[in-house]
């Protein structure tokens, strides 16, 4: 199959104390969870069913909202869950770190700047990082929108994603948006990032 839902790579409560246990919980088991489902039925008996989510998204001005809202949704998280890991945080290390002081001044801009685009995201969306023809960029999208569809502003290959949705957040921090993301840095999983960093670039992303 084509589509399939994955493990979380870590228990529920791996994050702690910086994402609790229950939040993760509800967010992988039933949020991730019914957009997979609803996605999976948006797409039931057509020949979605064996596309890949990269094609899809790339051509998603022709799909109804259903397939944009389900599916980013579907795709969005897997990229979150594994950007992070309970021994994450940190500075990343390598080429990552090297074009990311290159481009934003140093590490601490950078993170400056992601931070304020995720706290200025209005409503419910994703900060992003992405690489677009070669370059590091920051981003930022609505709702379950994210950068390889064609319905957004700013595209390109995403490589590190953070959910600002309130489901993310409210049951340890309600309403206080930027103290949820200072914690999440702690458990940035840098290794994949920069992992991912590398393969978009060996793709000419
Ligand atoms: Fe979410």
């Amino acid at each position: 199959m084509t589509h399939t839902f994955p493990h979380l790579p870590y228990p529920y409560d791996s994050l702690e104390p910086y994402i609790d246990a229950k939040t993760m919980e509800v967010h992988y088991s039933k949020h991730h969870r019914a957009y997979f489902d609803k996605f999976m039925a948006a797409i039931q008996s057509t020949k979605l069913e064996s596309t890949s989510l990269y094609e899809i998204f790339a051509n998603m001005s022709q799909h109804p909202p259903a397939i944009r809202n389900n599916g980013g949704g579907f795709y969005n998280h897997i990229l979150y869950w594994n950007c992070m890991t309970p021994n994450g945080g940190g500075a990343p290390t390598g080429k990552i770190n090297d074009d990311i002081i290159s481009t934003f001044g140093s590490f601490e801009t950078f993170q400056q700047q992601f931070t304020e685009a995720a706290i200025n995201t209005f409503g419910s969306g994703f900060a992003w990082l992405i690489v677009k023809d070669g370059q590091l960029k920051i981003t930022s999208t609505s709702n379950q929108d994210n950068p390889l569809m064609d319905v957004v502003t700013v595209q390109g290959e995403p490589i590190l994603a953070l959910d600002v949705w309130e489901h993310a957040y409210y049951i340890s921090y309600q309403n206080r948006r930027p103290e949820y993301i200072e914690a999440w840095w702690n458990v940035v999983n840098w290794d994949a990032v920069s992992e991912n960093y590398i393969q978009a670039l060996a793709q000419n992303k």
